[in-house]
Formats: structure tokens, sequence, C-alpha cells
């Protein structure tokens, strides 16, 4: 093993992973502390509140719903138009929560109730 010539390129082999992985840490701790600046007195919430929080139905629905329901949710061959929707938010909330159809997929295990709240809200400011 002493004049193993291939010793020196796993040493840095082993150097360069080594140097990967702390630069990964480092990186993650610069991210908290952006994220820390942004609110300040915040820091502790920003990791798990900021999916309940931050919650966009707009975001949400052009990522989820635009698959079926079309670009602009006004309807596709597939599925039905959501702009002026004639349903009442508890309907919305029971669609959307619990799926329709063998198609409409239930998002209820996906986001809160009161994020399909937040989204029912939306789909009815469409009209
Ligand atoms: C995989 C395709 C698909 C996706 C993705 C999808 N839907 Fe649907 N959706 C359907 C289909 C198909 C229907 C019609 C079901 C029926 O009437 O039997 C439907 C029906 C609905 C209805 C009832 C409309 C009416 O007038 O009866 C609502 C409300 C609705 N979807 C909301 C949503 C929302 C909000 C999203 C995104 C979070 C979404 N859907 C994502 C396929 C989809």
């Amino acid at each position: 093993m002493k004049n193993n010539p291939v010793v020196p390129y796993i040493l840095i082999f082993a150097l360069g992973l080594g140097l990967i992985f702390f630069m990964s840490l480092y990186g993650i701790e610069q991210k908290n502390e952006i994220a820390g600046a942004d609110e300040e007195g915040k820091t502790e919430e920003t990791t798990d509140g900021a999916a309940a929080e931050d919650f966009d139905p707009d975001a949400f629905a052009h990522g989820q719903c635009i698959a079926c329901h079309g670009g602009d949710l006004t309807g596709s061959p597939m599925a039905p138009s959501l702009v002026g929707t004639s349903l009442s938010q508890d309907e919305l909330h029971d669609i959307i929560k619990n799926g329709k159809g063998a198609t409409m997929p239930a998002f209820g295990g996906k986001i809160s109730d009161d994020q399909i709240d937040q989204l029912s809200e939306y789909i009815l400011s469409l009209k």
C-alpha cells in the first residue's frame, strides 16, 4: 500500500467530498440567515409556519388545477370551468377536499381545511 499510486487520488477525492459537504452545510446556514433577516423576530416560524401562512391560492391553482381545468381555469375538454361557477363556497370546499367523479382528485390530504377555504374564496373571486 505504501507506494500505491492511487492513494493520492483517493485522498483528493475524499477531500473534495468533504469540501462539498461543508459547503452545503454552510449554504443551509446562510439560507436560514437570509430568511431570518427578512422577518426579524420570526426566525422560528420561517421553516414550519411558512407553508401554512404563505399559502397562495392563485399560485396553488396555477400549479395544481390548470392541467385539467385549463390555463385560465375557464375549463378544458377534460374538466369544467371554475370561473363563474354556480357552486357555493361550501360546495367548492367539499369538492376540492373530497374530489368528484372519476378524475377530479381529492386535495383533502394535501392541503389544510383553511387552505381549501382560501382556494374556494379565490375561485369565487374569479367571476
Ligand atoms: C386530473 C384532472 C383534474 C385536476 C388536476 C383538478 N380537477 Fe377539478 N375536476 C376535474 C374533473 C374531470 C371535474 C368534473 C367532475 C365531475 O363533474 O364528475 C372536476 C370538477 C371540479 C369542480 C366542480 C366543478 C363543477 O362545476 O361541478 C371543482 C370546484 C374543481 N374541480 C376544482 C378543482 C381545483 C380547485 C383544482 C386544483 C386544486 C382541481 N379541480 C384540479 C378534474 C381535475
